[in-house]
């Protein structure tokens, strides 16, 4: 196992760079946000009385979290789809953003093509490929950026640009002050998560140190309910390992009666419960004596506190700690964090490669 205080040898094993692309979060939420300035959208689509954002993994969950920001304020639902067909609600007043990091994800284009066909307004959110051609083809807008990365790495660009959407049809308020917030936050928490921070005061390597070996369950409640996913599927493709996500006030109405069996799972587990000042004070109390639960049955626990005051900053700072620390534990396991063979060749063999 590395020493994640060793440079050299982090350098060696995050050979395509996963680490420079975590460090750029807020520079990416910054220019996505300067990109999107300029944008609108035909009147029609300001009439819409919902919102789908159809996408998969890295380019599903910034839509996720826009629709936690957008809940607070917006008069109109945001919804995310991840599968292939359109339910019946939705019709030609509905916006449809069809969001694909390479704009070739057949879901994705599926869902993107029955949108047409029912008079949806759309939206395309990609860097080029299919989805982007369509986009041309029926004259929607297409809203774009350049940015070269795993499609999970452009999180920053694929969250705040899916915002500048919602901003433009009006379904969110200027969120420039909101964001500077969030992207101060993150600068001054960076020098502590770095990989130049020595492990004694790394929170990041603390935490990858700490899962090395374990399945961590990470567990999120309201807008922090997409970040536990995020943090599972960055666990999931860049930590090589398995990770799951659990949503409270939601689990514990199931998931924790089922921590009994098989003997031994539960040494394997590590329960993260990641919380912040917005969380409702019903869930806080059930962080409480949920992890209390847990701890009674002698399972791995942690809090993690996200920093911050508006959903926004919570969310980011969240996602940025936890984009450390899997890269961090991807190092301990020897894997790059980059490379998603698996993910690849299923996807050559779904399209019959
Ligand atoms: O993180 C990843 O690489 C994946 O989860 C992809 O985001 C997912 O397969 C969808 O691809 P795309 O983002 O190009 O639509």
């Amino acid at each position: 196992m590395i020493d994640l205080d060793d440079l050299g040898a982090l350098e060696k094993v995050d050979r395509d760079g996963m680490l420079a692309h975590v460090r750029a979060l807020p520079e990416q939420c910054r220019a996505a946000w300067a990109g999107v300035q300029g944008l609108e959208l035909p009147d029609r689509y300001l009439g819409a009385n919902k919102v789908v954002i159809a996408g998969m993994g890295g380019s599903a969950i910034g839509g996720d979290l826009a629709a936690e920001v957008a809940g607070p304020e917006s008069s109109i639902p945001v919804m995310v789809l991840r599968d292939y067909e359109l339910p019946a609600h939705v019709d030609r007043n509905t916006l449809v953003i069809g969001s694909s990091y390479s704009g070739n994800t057949e879901e994705t284009l599926a869902v993107f093509q029955e949108a047409h066909e029912r008079d949806c307004s759309l939206v395309a959110l990609a860097t080029g490929g299919r989805l982007a051609e369509l986009a041309q083809e029926w004259g929607v807008p297409l809203v774009s950026f350049r940015y070269k990365s795993q499609p999970r790495a452009a999180m920053g660009f694929n969250l705040v640009s899916l915002l500048g959407i919602l901003r433009a049809m009006g379904a969110v308020g200027d969120l420039t002050a909101t964001l500077d917030e969030a992207t101060a936050l993150m600068a001054e928490r960076m020098p502590e998560l770095e990989p130049g921070s020595p492990q004694t005061y790394n929170p990041a390597k603390q935490l990858a140190a700490d899962l090395y070996g374990r399945v961590p369950v990470v567990v999120g409640a309201g807008s922090l309910a997409p970040v536990a996913r995020r943090w599972k599927s960055q666990f999931n493709e860049n930590s090589k390992g398995w990770s799951y996500f659990e949503v409270l006030p939601e689990m514990d109405h199931n998931a924790v009666s089922g921590i009994h069996f098989p003997p031994g799972a539960a040494e394997q587990i590590y329960m993260l419960f990641l919380t912040g000042a917005a969380a409702h004070p019903r869930n806080r109390l059930r962080f409480e004596l949920t992890q209390q639960v847990f701890e009674g049955q002698g399972i791995l626990c942690r809090r993690i506190e996200a920093p911050g005051q508006t959903t926004l900053a919570q969310v980011l700072t969240a996602i940025q700690l936890g984009d450390y620390v899997s890269v961090y534990l991807a190092a301990l396991y020897g894997t790059d964090p980059t490379a998603i063979d698996d993910i690849v060749g299923l996807k050559r063999r779904m399209s019959g490669g």
